[in-house]
């Protein structure tokens, strides 16, 4: 095994494309036996239901080497599970579970050499798709699907790093009140763009979302969940009176980590945009964005910093940031069931 030469510790969020593939197509009721493959192109017919009701979900994880040369996911089983039920909130045949895991195991080992080593800064981004490649005209779900996973070498999210980012409040929606904002659909990003273009030419980082119905409540950006921490130290995450916020593993992770490994006090509830300005840090979290601190946010001309300022992430989100990632990298013990090896 050689790995690849690439400059590890100056990747950044983009597509690398690797040596293989797996690749899954759904038809006459089922699944196949899946294959992995160097074909990184994918043919299918114009009236394909992904090109035109948006039939597509996908999700996202990492793949590590630990600092004993041991290849890691974490937490794939739950990926596996939310893909299960964003499956089934938009009519595509789900993929069994155990499956998903050995595909992610599969396509892992097949590109070990595109594994970045321990400690330099990038990991191996994982990317499970899923689309309706069945001819659809009238409005119905297709019966015909395609499971891919790919894998990506990827660096910090956001660039410069853990260097806090500054973002805005967003006058657009993201997702509609019991709508698809706790599925990972394809069509609640494609609602972003605009508004992602819009704020990265305002000079900010990423758009903090209120909820659509009363424009009160925080919700998540466009590609994180939320963290806050107010002056007693308390881990404050955010929840959804209208369940319009995407369910991310690494927030649920993070919630445990904090009470039973740091033994902070966490709140998961309703947090009001003008209480904001009370709290002293602020996190993003999520499989890209690992923990990227938010040093200041702009509420409609309003600036809201946070005492953690603009060098640094705030001690508590530091904490996390260590504790996540030493387990996610396999220097600290994680709880059972949380790290998957990749035998090579
Ligand atoms: N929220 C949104 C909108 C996302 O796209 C993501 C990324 O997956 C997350 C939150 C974080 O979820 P996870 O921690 O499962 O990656
Ligand atoms: C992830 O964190 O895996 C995502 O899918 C978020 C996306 C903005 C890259």
């Amino acid at each position: 095994m050689a790995k690849k030469d690439l400059d590890w510790g100056n990747l950044g969020f983009t597509y690398i494309r690797t040596d293989k593939r797996y690749v899954s197509n759904f038809r006459d009721g089922k699944w196949d036996d899946g294959v992995i493959t160097d074909d990184a192109t994918i043919v299918m017919s114009e009236d394909a239901g992904v090109l035109h009701y948006a039939q597509e979900c996908f999700e996202g994880l990492k793949a590590y080497t630990t600092a004993d040369g041991r290849i890691v996911t974490f937490r794939p089983d739950q990926n596996a599970k939310r893909m299960v039920s964003t499956a089934k909130r938009l009519e595509m045949p789900p993929f069994p579970e155990e499956r998903f895991i050995e595909a992610v195991e599969q396509t892992v080992r097949a590109n070990a050499d595109w594994v970045p080593p321990h400690g330099s800064g990038a990991t191996l981004y994982v990317r499970p798709v899923m689309f309706a490649t069945g001819d659809v005209i009238g409005v119905k779900p297709a019966d015909e699907y395609q499971f891919r996973i790919f894998v990506t070498p990827v660096g910090p999210y956001f660039k410069g790093g853990a260097k806090p980012i500054v973002i805005k409040v967003s006058d657009f929606d993201r997702a509609a009140p019991h709508g698809t904002g706790n599925i990972k659909a394809g069509l609640n990003y494609a609602m972003s763009l605009h508004a992602i273009v819009t704020a990265h030419e305002e000079g900010f980082a990423e758009n903090l979302y209120l909820d659509a119905a009363t424009r009160t409540y925080v919700e998540e950006t466009g590609g994180a969940n939320l963290l806050f921490v107010d002056k007693d130290g308390k881990l404050i995450v955010p929840k959804s009176h209208s369940d319009s916020i995407l369910p991310s593993i690494t927030r649920r992770s993070i919630v445990d980590v904090a009470r039973d490994y740091l033994h902070l006090t966490v709140e998961e509830r309703y947090v009001r945009m003008d209480e904001v300005e009370n709290f002293v840090e602020m996190g993003l979290c999520g499989t890209a964005a690992v923990i990227s601190p938010v040093g200041r946010i702009n509420d409609h001309g309003k600036e809201i910093s946070f005492a953690s300022g603009m060098e640094k992430m705030g001690p508590v989100t530091q904490k996390l940031y260590d504790a996540l990632t030493g387990m996610q990298m396999g220097d600290i013990e994680a709880p059972e069931g949380w790290i998957h090896e990749i035998t090579l």
